[in-house]
């Protein structure tokens, strides 16, 4: 099977960004992932993973989220760059707006967060919770484009699928989150289980609950449809401009090492 270096985890659409795309069907023991789609962005081998699935059947809350981070696993990504759309928790945001998160707080429920249910006991450092490589080369890339963009921003995950009611937003403000999403949990967290680097790309598609009279899915995708050409600019010139081995300067690549509670 090809090998991929980088994947792309993002909404259904962004396969067409790739050129000579191929259909991947995989499984992996915690189930099977949407197809994937391999092509090529510059000399690199690219997979993209439709989170929700090709034709966006799948909600946020029932994502299989372990699955789709063992598959590319699997086919040897190690590294990965999530797209998520956001709400804007933070009033100097707005719709459209980049925002590259560096810290995130996990408001889901119900999903499982982890691949290391059994012994030996592991527990994953995540102070530096997405590469700062990855994040510093989106960065570079969001802003060579001259785009409104926010590089620190603390993303809360919410379960979903409803949007949040304006006193959890109001809660989210005074706790000094910046954006809520349904999506970034508990991908960022597997991916680091398993030593994969991983950042996350996210715009702004509505001011959250509360900031604006009502919420609907469709202004969601009215945005995300605006915003898809700069954001897979980005996506594009990051995956050309990320250095084809790892430097081994993020904490991701050494996530295991220290994780084991001790041998047992
Ligand atoms: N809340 C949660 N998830 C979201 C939102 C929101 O306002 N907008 C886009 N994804």
């Amino acid at each position: 099977m090809k090998k991929a270096e980088i994947a792309i985890i993002g909404g259904t659409g962004f396969e067409k960004m790739f050129a000579n795309t191929e259909k991947l069907h995989v499984g992996t023991p915690y189930g099977i992932p949407p197809p994937l789609f391999t092509g090529k962005i510059g000399e690199k081998n690219v997979v993209f993973l439709p989170r929700h699935g090709p034709e966006h059947s799948i909600p946020p809350h029932k994502v299989n989220y372990r699955a789709n981070i063992y598959a590319l696993h699997q086919l040897g990504v190690e590294r990965i760059i999530a797209v998520n759309a956001v709400g804007a928790i933070n009033k100097d945001f707005k719709p459209s707006d980049i925002v590259i998160p560096h810290d995130f707080v996990d408001f889901t429920k119900n999903r499982p967060a982890t691949f290391y249910d059994e012994a030996p006991v592991i527990h994953i450092d995540v102070s530096q919770p997405y590469c700062p490589e990855i994040r510093e080369t989106l960065i570079g890339c969001a802003e060579k484009l001259g785009l409104r963009l926010w590089n620190r921003a603390v993303l809360v995950c919410t379960e979903g699928p409803r949007f949040e009611t304006p006193a959890e937003i109001e809660m989210f403000r005074r706790l000094g989150f910046d954006v809520v999403g349904m999506t970034g949990v508990p991908e960022v967290v597997l991916a680091r289980e398993l030593a994969m680097c991983y950042a996350v790309l996210c715009f702004v598609s509505n001011m959250a609950a509360g900031m604006q009279e009502r919420l609907t899915p469709k202004e969601v995708y009215d945005i995300s449809r605006r915003v898809q050409p700069k954001m897979e600019q980005i996506l594009i010139e990051t995956v050309k401009a990320l250095a084809v081995e790892r430097r081994g300067k993020c904490p991701c690549a050494n996530a295991l090492k220290d994780a084991r509670l001790k041998q047992c």
